[in-house]
């Protein structure tokens, strides 16, 4: 059903289709290193029962109708604080098959959301494995709403809502492993000003005025990039604040 990428080196060599599973990053994560559970590897599925998102959330999708897998990759000659580069290059990945295949504008909303016409259209949920100080095991897991037309939360999307056209998932599949081998291959070949330089020119209300919740207390602030170990940086009347992940919310 899903098809092998022509024009990969290793990514989606090794395609795992299950027609239904609690979760592909479940999953990837149990598969065994050897052959099957290799760098490269995808997990596929219609359905998931109990698909995960950030921050403890659960991740929703109408089977059949979108993509949701995971991919396997073994960054051992990345150092571990810098796991946050993958997250990078996975959310480029999916910014650059959006806009190829939908023309439209689309953005990166920090870390990784991505958000087409300002609505989340992908979300995507890293998890690894560690031993020794070095990476076994990245599951990058995404999900991308693609041929779904109604959703609960007003704040989400699909291609096809915006482009008014249907998709054949297999080859949106297909083009964006491409993507995502190029992209890894970036930051393995430790091209990281090119790929800072691209996240910055598509991150979402970057170099506006926003309101922020972080540490109990809204506050006005601009986002101005980000630090060296991915922290959101915001410039602020009291100058620079720096936030990870769990610490900050966006106030609309
Ligand atoms: C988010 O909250 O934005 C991240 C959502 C990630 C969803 C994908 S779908 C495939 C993979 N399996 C999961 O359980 N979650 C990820």
């Amino acid at each position: 059903m899903y098809k092998i990428p022509a024009k990969t080196l290793f990514i989606g060599k090794n395609i795992i289709y299950v027609p239904e599973c609690h979760s592909t990053n479940d999953v990837a994560s149990q598969l065994n290193s050897s052959l099957i559970g290799s760098e490269g590897t995808v997990v596929i599925t219609d359905s998931q029962l109990a698909g995960r998102g950030q921050k403890n959330n659960q991740w929703l999708s109408e089977p059949g109708k979108n993509l949701t897998f995971s991919l396997i990759l073994v960054p051992s000659f990345l150092n571990i604080q810098d796991q946050f580069k993958l997250t990078i290059a996975s959310s480029l990945a999916v910014y650059d098959s959006i806009t190829h295949l939908t023309l439209s504008h689309c953005h990166i909303k920090w870390p990784n959301d991505i958000l087409l016409h300002g609505k989340k259209v992908c979300g995507i949920l890293l998890e690894s494995s560690i031993s020794g100080g070095r990476f076994l095991k990245v599951i990058v897991g995404i999900g991308l709403n693609i041929n779904q037309q109604n959703f609960t939360l007003p704040s989400a999307t699909s291609l096809s809502l915006v482009s008014k056209k249907q998709f054949e998932l297999p080859e949106v599949l297909e083009f964006l492993l491409e993507k995502l081998e190029v992209r890894y291959l970036q930051v393995k070949q430790q091209q990281w000003k090119s790929l800072l330089n691209d996240y910055l020119c598509v991150l979402w209300q970057r170099d506006e005025r926003q309101r922020f919740f972080a540490h109990g207390m809204e506050f006005g602030g601009i986002i101005r990039g980000i630090d060296p170990i991915g922290q959101l940086q915001i410039e602020t009347d009291e100058g620079y604040r720096y936030f990870n992940t769990k610490e900050i919310e966006y106030r609309m």
